[in-house]
Formats: C-alpha cells, structure tokens, sequence
C-alpha cells in the first residue's frame, strides 16, 4: 500500500509518499521561513499563496525520488487541521481533487496525531500503544494519554500561549528573528545559568495543565528593566529554556507517576530542543520508563508523518466521505478511532 501524505497547516509545504512494504520512500519539503522572517511571524494569506505555487512541483519531486508514477498510489492523506484555514484548504483541496481523478480514496489527517504518530515512522522496538504522549509545537501543548490509534485522552494542556509560541515570543522580544526555537536554543547554550532564575509556573498547582504566558512575561520585564549595555541574551535564554525544562520535566514526571504508563513519546517542533530532550531523558531513567522522540527531520511539520498517520487509518479502511471539511480548531480529543 502506497500512500501519499500532503502536509499545508502552517508555514511549511510537505510532500512524502510512505509504502506498506518498504517504508518512507519520498520525504520532500519547502520550508517558507524566508517569505514570513521579515513580518517576525506566519502571515497566513502568503502562506496559502505559497502552499499553491509550491504543492505541485513537490509532489513531481517526490515521485521521481520514489521513482514512481501517480498510478501506482492507493491513497491520499492530507492535513485537515487544526492550522490555517486558508493552508490547509490548498492541502485538502489539491489532495481530494488529486484523489478523485485518480479514483483513489483520500483521508483527512489531523495534524497533531502525525505529530503524535511521528516517532513510529523510525523508532527502535517497544514504541506501540498505549503510551503518554508531550506534544510541543507553535500552536500546542498537549499532554496525551494515547491507549491506541484514536484513543486520546488529554491528561493536560496550556491554558495561554504554546512551548513553541513562547520560544517565538522571546526570540522576537530580543530580536533575533523568527522561528525563534532554533537560535534560542543555540544562545541557551552559551548563557550562565546563574544569570537569571525565572519563575517555573503551574509546577506547585495540582494536575498536569501547563501555562507559558507568565513566563514570556516575565522575561519581558527583565529585557525592559535592563539596560543595554547589561542585556546579554544568551543568559536570558538560558534562564528561559532552564524554566521550560524545568516545567515539561515536572509535568511529564507526574503524568507517568500518575498514570503508572512508563513510555512517553516527546514529539512536535520543540521536541528538536537539545536540552528539553535531556531533561525528559533524566526523568524517564529515574522512573524507569522508556522515552521516545522523533528523529530531528520528523520534529517540525513534515509530509511524512502525514503519509504514515493516513496509512494507519487507511491500512483499516478509513477513507474521506464526502462532508469532510478542513478543521482550523480540531482537538485531539474529538478524534475517533478508525471507522472499519
Ligand atoms: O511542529 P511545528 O513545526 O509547527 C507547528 O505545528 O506549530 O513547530 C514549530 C515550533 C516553532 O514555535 C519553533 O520555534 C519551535 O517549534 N521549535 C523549537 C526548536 N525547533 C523548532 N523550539 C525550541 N527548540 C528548538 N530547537
Ligand atoms: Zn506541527
């Protein structure tokens, strides 16, 4: 079974065809970084203009890698949400068409479990259902309990801004561009962790909900009591990523002690952070419990986890019916599991 993934929710336009038999066999991507950097965020109506003048030759390019023809595809997966409305129409629209004129079946994927279903597409042995399940992006912070494909539970959330978002803000707050994970994580590194201790909230409330937007805040008080001359950047990153360790550590280390489940799958954008995986890894062999993330071209948004997600439905045989429509908003806990 053959089935291609087309992925349009954001700022990234992902192409991949994933195969029953042999695997991944075309991962193409076309990152937009460069049209929205200058605006220091996502602009959704170029977004979508770009998704077009792009979705097309990328598939062309993932079927010469593949080195297959469009007939030989059995299926269509597309992202129906939550994202951009205008992107994920240009996904959905492309894909159902694509689906119809090759009268193949297509289906509707939320994004977030091709997040959550991304480690699979690689992982070492050990790595089914149910597992806990951190999902760290732009737009999400999501503690899941996953007891089988469709199954979620969310265990816990952010109530304000998302991990991602939060690295974004600070990134911009202190002016070095966008998306700001990346360099926030690279000035972490270099920053003294004495410097600056910033608050870790939610940790002395009870339950498993997140809340980033204090934080952001407070690093934006500090920035602005502070005078140029003294503002050194990477220590303000540094103490900013210390906290959201912090944070995701004590969280993740009470849902598995909670919950008695000892896997936890770390996966989204922010699951590429370095010093978020160490922390999550100390947690996890100090509970005895396995941690799995996605390799580092599997973190941000990609067609591949899109193509894989629309396998596991599809192998089941769940294909689109004719209401389906995008979904800006489609939580987690609304999804189903495969109608077979
Ligand atoms: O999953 P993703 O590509 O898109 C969404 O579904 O939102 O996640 C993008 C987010 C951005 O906020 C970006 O700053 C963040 O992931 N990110 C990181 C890192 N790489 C990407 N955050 C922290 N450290 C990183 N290394
Ligand atoms: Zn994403």
């Amino acid at each position: 079974m053959k089935i291609l993934g087309i992925e349009t929710s954001c700022d990234e336009t992902g192409v991949a065809i994933y195969d029953s038999e042999r695997g991944l066999l075309a991962d193409i991507l076309f990152s937009q970084v460069k049209t929205h950097a200058k605006y220091g965020g996502v602009v959704p109506e170029l977004a979508s203009r770009d998704h077009i003048r792009k979705v097309g030759s990328l598939l062309e390019g993932a079927l010469e890698k593949a080195d297959l023809d469009l007939k030989s595809i059995d299926g269509i997966a597309y992202t129906a949400g939550p994202g951009l409305a205008g992107a994920l129409l240009v996904g959905a629209g492309f894909a159902r068409s694509l689906a119809w004129a090759l009268d193949i079946p297509s289906l509707a994927i939320n994004h977030m479990e091709g997040h959550l279903l991304a480690p699979m597409l690689d992982a070492r042995e050990g790595l089914e259902m149910p597992f806990l399940a951190l999902l760290v992006s732009g737009g999400h912070t999501l503690l899941v309990h996953a007891r089988g494909l469709g199954k979620y539970e969310i265990l816990g959330e952010s109530l304000d801004d998302a991990v991602g978002e939060a690295f974004d803000k600070v990134a911009k707050m202190l002016g070095l561009g966008y998306p700001g994970g990346p360099i926030v994580e690279t000035l972490a590194k270099k920053g003294n962790s004495a410097a600056f201790t910033f608050p870790r909230p939610m940790i002395n409330r009870p339950g498993l909900d997140f809340s980033f937007s204090g934080l952001k805040t407070h690093v934006m008080t500090t920035v602005i009591n502070l005078e140029d001359a003294e503002l050194n950047r990477s220590d303000i990153c540094r103490a900013f990523s210390d906290s959201v360790v912090d944070v995701l550590s004590i969280k993740c280390r009470r849902a598995i002690e909670q919950t008695g489940v000892r896997k936890l799958v770390v996966a989204g954008g922010v699951s590429a952070n370095k010093a978020i995986r160490r922390g999550l890894e100390a947690i996890c062999q100090d509970l005895e419990s396995e941690v799995f993330f996605p390799s580092m071209q599997f973190t941000t948004d990609n067609g591949a986890m899109i193509a894989f997600a629309g396998y596991c439905r599809m192998k089941l045989g769940e294909s689109d019916t004719f209401e389906d429509q995008v979904r800006a908003r489609w939580p987690l806990s609304d999804m189903n599991p495969p109608a077979t």
